[in-house]
């Protein structure tokens, strides 16, 4: 499949683009948000050790980055487990991969050229498969982008315990509060509940 889809279609563009990566061990599905780099029609990801993702990309070599612009699956994939009724399970040539049923879109990719360091590794990414549940028409929030913010300054937080990732998840809280919905709302409360 690579070189004949167009990643623009799927909402994956040049830089970084924050997905919700799903992959998948015997039955245990798995959901974490997780950056997709693009550079012109080069994909890759890096993984860093430790994760529940990290481990089954390095057995499985194979990963699924969904679309999705709900803040409370970016919230709950990064602090405790997704429900088993919120993925749907999709095989193909043989080999079954995840995907959350709730994403506007998903890609499911091959992962080779793997390179592992002590700390991460890094793996280029092969589309096999697309799909298109939802085209959504949403103008930018920056409520969504600052609980999106939030997460990553509270998974620093967790790991160092640095004050200073607090404060920014606070002045993150502030704008989710003053510029989000009810969702980017509950997502900060939710946030707030796992630190
Ligand atoms: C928006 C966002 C992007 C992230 N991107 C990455 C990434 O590209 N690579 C990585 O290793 N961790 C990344 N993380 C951290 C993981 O999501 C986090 O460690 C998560 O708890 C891993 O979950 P798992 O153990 O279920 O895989 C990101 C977190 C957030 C909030």
């Amino acid at each position: 499949m690579k070189g004949e889809i167009d990643l623009d279609t799927f909402g994956i563009y040049e830089g970084i683009s924050e997905t919700i990566v799903t992959t998948i061990r015997g039955w245990a599905s798995n959901a974490a948000p997780m950056g997709i780099i693009r550079k012109k029609d080069k994909l890759f990801i890096r993984l860093f050790k430790g994760s529940t993702t990290y481990d089954n990309v390095l057995t499985e070599k194979i990963l699924v980055a969904n679309i999705i612009w709900d803040p409370l699956v970016f919230v709950n994939s990064t602090f405790s487990d997704i429900e088993d009724k919120e993925f749907e399970s999709i095989s193909y040539n043989g080999r079954t991969f995840t995907a959350l049923k709730n994403s506007q879109s998903w890609i499911a990719f091959e992962c080779t050229n793997t390179k592992l360091t002590s700390e991460s590794m890094v793996t280029e990414l092969i589309p096999l498969r697309t799909h298109i549940n939802k085209c959504l028409i949403r103008a930018p929030n920056r409520g969504l982008f600052a609980v999106i913010e939030a997460c990553i300054h509270a998974t620093r937080y967790q790991i160092t315990g640095e004050g200073k990732y607090l404060r920014l998840i606070k002045a993150y809280g502030d704008i989710a509060n003053k510029c989000g919905g009810e969702e980017e709302k509950k997502a900060m409360e939710m946030l707030y509940s796992y630190l």
